[in-house]
């Protein structure tokens, strides 16, 4: 594996992160705590990764010199954003002054799949990991099809740059396949059966530079108008279930070769079969809960596997859940300041816009009190 030939990088050492969000924040406040610097590449100017990064670049994603002379500045690379183009970054790994490889962890493929609804749901099939039914769309008579294939409710989702819900519309048979094709902006898409899920929940694994793995335990999740609200530990989960999800990650990071994190999104079918939904190379909303209830939280784990540091213990000593802060949520912050066992964790950002998230808070749980 070309992995291995890199010296690990320790305390002194830059770790690169393209994309200054929230994700890139955590993973530089984690970093930092291990001695490791961080600079930053983002088009936004004093967001929340720049703040906490001892070197920050501010220019477009499309700026290959800016790229270029940023990557010259780090010992690894790695993306909280996934939607760079995945052939840019493969060039910023190869393309280096004297021959020299700059390790970009994970590497382009794992990018690539998990930008393309098409390729991820193919990828997963591969594998034997089970998905809801689709259908690849490439116009309205293929739609209609794929709804009379499905035959039920159904979901229409853009082939790529959906999050939060976004780029997707619900349709039953006998809606006009035109008109949804049409409300997407008439991109590639995929059509799914629904699932008449029972729960969602989703895993987190990390692999290391040496192929170790360290798999979170599967949170269960409560979204609220397609963004995530809570995630919740212990998930309502049997054991044969928490191994099953626990399985799938491990599968989907192997094969993807993964160096760093893998987060999968499954259903709980109402037959208690776990469907995988989508899956993401980089940390994910749904593990900020191990920032205050596991040993080493996912940010420490990424800075870990991409550093070609040994991995840490993802145990988690107690219950929690996790509430995201969206728009003006987070002005309850004094609220939350106050009350008892509560951790804070703000981005950092200037305009509260509704729908944004601007930062979440880690509370601990009482299973025995669940009104889930
Ligand atoms: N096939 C499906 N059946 C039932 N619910 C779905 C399905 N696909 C998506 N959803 C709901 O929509 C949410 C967002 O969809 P997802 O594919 O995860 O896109 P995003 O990239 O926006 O997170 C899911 O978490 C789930 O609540
Ligand atoms: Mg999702």
């Amino acid at each position: 594996m070309s992995h291995a030939i890199h010296k690990p990088i320790g305390p002194g050492g830059w770790l690169g992160i393209l994309g200054g969000g929230q994700l890139g924040r955590m993973t530089a406040l984690a970093a930092a705590r291990l001695g490791i610097r961080c600079h930053v590449f983002t088009p936004e100017r004093e967001g929340p990764a720049e703040q906490v990064c001892a070197r920050a670049t501010i220019a477009p994603y499309q700026d290959l010199v800016a790229l270029d002379r940023f990557a010259q500045s780090v010992d690894a690379l790695t993306f909280e954003f996934e939607n760079v183009p995945a052939a840019s970054l493969a060039a910023l790994e190869h393309n280096r002054p004297g021959g020299r490889v700059l390790p970009l962890r994970p590497g382009p493929r794992a990018l690539e799949i998990a930008q393309d609804r098409v390729r991820e749901k193919t990828f997963f099939g591969e594998l034997g990991i089970p998905t809801a039914p689709w259908h690849p769309i490439d116009g309205p008579i293929a739609l209609q099809a794929a709804l009379l294939a499905v035959g039920g409710p159904a979901i229409l989702k853009t082939n790529r740059l959906g999050y939060d819900g976004k780029g997707q519309v619900r349709l039953k048979p006998g809606d006009d396949a035109t008109a949804a094709w049409n409300a997407l902006g008439g991109v590639p898409a995929v059509l799914e059966g629904m699932v008449p899920f029972t729960a969602e929940v989703s895993v987190i694994i990390a692999r290391g530079v040496d192929g170790a793995t360290a798999c979170f335990e599967p949170t269960e999740n409560v979204h609220r108008n397609g963004i995530l609200h809570t995630s919740t530990v212990p998930a309502r989960l049997t054991p044969a279930q928490i191994e099953q999800a626990k399985a799938i990650a491990l599968t989907a990071a192997r094969a993807l070769d993964l160096v760093g994190l893998l987060a999968v999104e499954l259903f709980v079918a109402p037959d208690g079969a776990l469907l995988a939904n989508e899956m993401a190379p980089r940390p994910h909303n749904s593990g900020h809960w191990t920032m205050d209830a596991c040993h080493a939280d996912q940010f420490e784990q990424l800075v870990r596997a991409v550093c070609g540091l040994p991995l840490g213990d993802p145990g988690r000593f107690r219950p929690m859940r996790m509430t995201n802060l969206i728009g003006v949520d987070a002005e309850t912050w004094p609220a939350i300041l106050a009350r008892p066992g509560a951790r804070l964790h703000l981005y950092g950002k200037a305009d509260c816009r509704p729908g944004r998230k601007m930062g979440h808070v880690n509370d601990p749980f009482d299973p025995a009190g669940d009104a889930r």
